[in-house]
C-alpha cells in the first residue's frame, strides 16, 4: 500500500486526478504520509477538503513537506515508514533531468530504492532540448537498471479498452500497421494558466498535451525515425491564429513566445509505415475533438473521443460497413492505477503499458515535432522579410 503519495490536485479543467483513483484502489489500505509541495498552502487546501471526506483516514496524518529529502528525514527518524509508492505530479519542469534543480527521478532512487514510482506524463520539459531528451533517455535508463520496483508512466490513453481492443484485432489478425493519422483539437475556454500559452515555460501544446496522442502512434506505429519528422504550425501572429474566447490576458506573452494555434506534423516509422498528426487550440465550450486511426492491410481502426466517450470504429475486409463499438464509462485513469498497483502487489491486471524509456522516445518526438514547425516559421517568415 502506498504509505506516502506527492498527490495531483489539478486545476478545473479535466478528468484527471490521481488520489481519487488511488483512493478507489486501496479503499481503507490507503495511508498518505506526506505531500511534497513548494506551495503550501495550495496542498493544505486540497488536504483540508480531503479530511472532510469519506476518506479522510488515508490523509489523517499526512505532513506536507518541502521536498523528498525532508521525507527521508522523517522516515531515518522513525516518524514515517518506508513508502510502498511514489506518484509524482509535479509539472515535468521540475524533473526528469540529471540537473540539481530537475533530477527528481535520480533523487527518488537513491533515497526510495524501494518503492514503486507512477509519474505523469511528459517525462520532461525543457531546454535546450538536445540536453532535455538525452537527459531524459539516460533517467529511463537508469530507471530501468537501477530501480528495482516499478516505474510506470501516465500515458493514460494506452489503458483505454477501446485501445485495447484495437491491440488485440492487430494481434489476432496478424496485422501490420501502415498508418495512423491523429487528431488532437483542444476546447481552449477553460484552459486559463498563463504558463500553457507561454512555450518558454511549459515548451508549448504539442510537447505538454499532444504528447498523449503522438505516444499513442508510437504505441501502434512502433518506433519513429526521428530525423523524418516534418511539421508546420500556425502560429498566433497569423490571421487564422486568432481565438476570440480566451480567457487569460495573453498580452503579457512576447509574440515570439506566445504557442501555436495549430501544429501539423508527418513522419516515418522505422518500419516504413507513416504518421501524421494534427493538434489545435480550436475549439470554445470543454469537450475536445481527439481521434486516432490506424489503417492496416483491409482494417480501418479509429480510436474516438478518449477522454470524453470512449469508442472503436472497426472497418474489417469482407465489408465497407463500420463497425461502432462504444465504450462509455470507461475510466482509463482508473485503469492505469489499478495495473500500477497490482503490479506492487500482484493483483489481476499487473501490465505496465508505458516505461520511462518508451515515454522519453514520445517526448523526443513531440520536440522533433516543435524543432521543425519552428524551423518553417524562420523560413516562410525570411522569405517574407521578416523575424520570428
Ligand atoms: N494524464 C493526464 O491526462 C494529465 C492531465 C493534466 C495534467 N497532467 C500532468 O500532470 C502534471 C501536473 O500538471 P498540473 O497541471 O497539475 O500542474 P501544476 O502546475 O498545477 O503543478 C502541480 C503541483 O506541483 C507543485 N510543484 C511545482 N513545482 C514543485 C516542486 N519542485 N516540488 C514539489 N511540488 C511542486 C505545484 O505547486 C502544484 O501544486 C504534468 O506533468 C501534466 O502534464 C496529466
Amino acid at each position: 500500500m502506498p504509505r506516502w503519495s506527492q498527490a495531483m490536485f489539478g486545476t478545473p479543467e479535466g478528468p484527471w486526478n490521481l488520489t481519487r483513483r488511488i483512493e478507489a484502489k486501496l479503499g481503507p489500505r490507503l495511508k498518505v504520509d506526506a505531500v511534497i509541495e513548494v506551495n503550501p498552502p495550495r496542498a493544505e487546501e486540497a488536504l483540508k477538503i480531503k479530511r472532510e471526506s469519506f476518506v479522510k483516514d488515508a490523509y489523517k496524518d499526512t505532513v506536507i513537506l518541502p521536498s523528498v529529502g525532508e521525507f527521508r528525514k522523517r522516515v531515518d527518524e522513525g516518524k514515517a515508514k518506508e513508502p510502498r509508492a511514489i506518484l509524482v505530479a509535479t509539472p515535468p519542469i521540475v524533473r526528469g533531468g540529471l540537473q540539481e534543480h530537475n533530477n527528481l527521478e535520480v533523487q527518488l532512487n537513491k533515497l526510495f530504492p524501494n518503492a514503486a514510482i507512477f509519474l505523469e506524463k511528459p517525462v520532461a520539459t525543457g531546454t535546450p532540448f538536445e540536453q532535455s531528451v538525452g537527459e531524459a533517455i539516460k533517467v529511463g535508463q537508469l530507471l530501468e537498471k537501477e530501480h528495482k520496483p516499478p516505474v510506470s508512466v501516465g500515458y493514460v490513453l494506452r489503458y483505454l479498452k477501446a485501445v485495447q481492443e484495437m491491440k488485440k484485432i492487430i494481434k489476432e489478425n496478424n496485422l501490420t500497421v501502415m498508418a495512423t493519422n491523429a487528431r488532437f483539437v483542444v476546447a481552449y475556454e477553460l484552459a486559463i494558466k498563463t504558463e500553457w500559452w507561454n512555450k518558454d515555460i511549459m515548451q508549448g501544446p504539442v510537447i505538454e498535451q499532444a504528447t498523449h496522442i503522438c505516444d499513442l502512434a508510437r504505441y501502434f506505429g512502433g518506433d519513429i525515425d526521428i530525423d523524418t519528422v516534418c511539421a508546420h504550425a500556425l502560429e498566433a501572429h497569423e490571421k487564422p491564429g486568432v481565438l476570440s474566447k480566451k480567457n487569460f490576458d495573453e498580452s503579457v506573452i512576447p509574440d515570439d513566445l506566445r504557442i501555436p494555434r495549430a501544429t501539423s506534423a508527418s513522419w516515418y516509422y522505422e518500419s516504413g509505415a507513416v504518421g501524421t498528426m494534427l493538434h489545435a487550440i480550436a475549439l470554445h465550450g470543454v469537450d475536445y475533438a481527439i481521434e486516432l486511426e490506424v489503417y492496416a492491410d483491409g482494417y480501418q481502426l479509429i480510436l474516438a473521443d478518449p477522454f470524453g466517450t470512449p469508442a472503436l470504429h472497426v472497418r474489417r475486409p469482407g465489408s465497407d460497413q463500420i463497425e461502432v463499438h462504444p465504450t462509455p464509462g470507461d475510466d482509463p485513469y482508473q485503469t492505469e492505477m489499478n495495473h500500477f498497483i497490482d503490479h506492487i502487489e500482484g493483483g489481476p491486471e499487473p501490465e505496465l503499458l508505458s516505461t520511462y524509456e518508451d515515454a522519453a522516445r514520445t517526448y523526443e518526438l513531440t520536440w522533433a515535432i516543435r524543432n521543425s514547425s519552428e524551423e518553417w516559421t524562420r523560413r516562410t517568415l525570411a522569405k517574407k522579410g521578416k523575424s520570428a
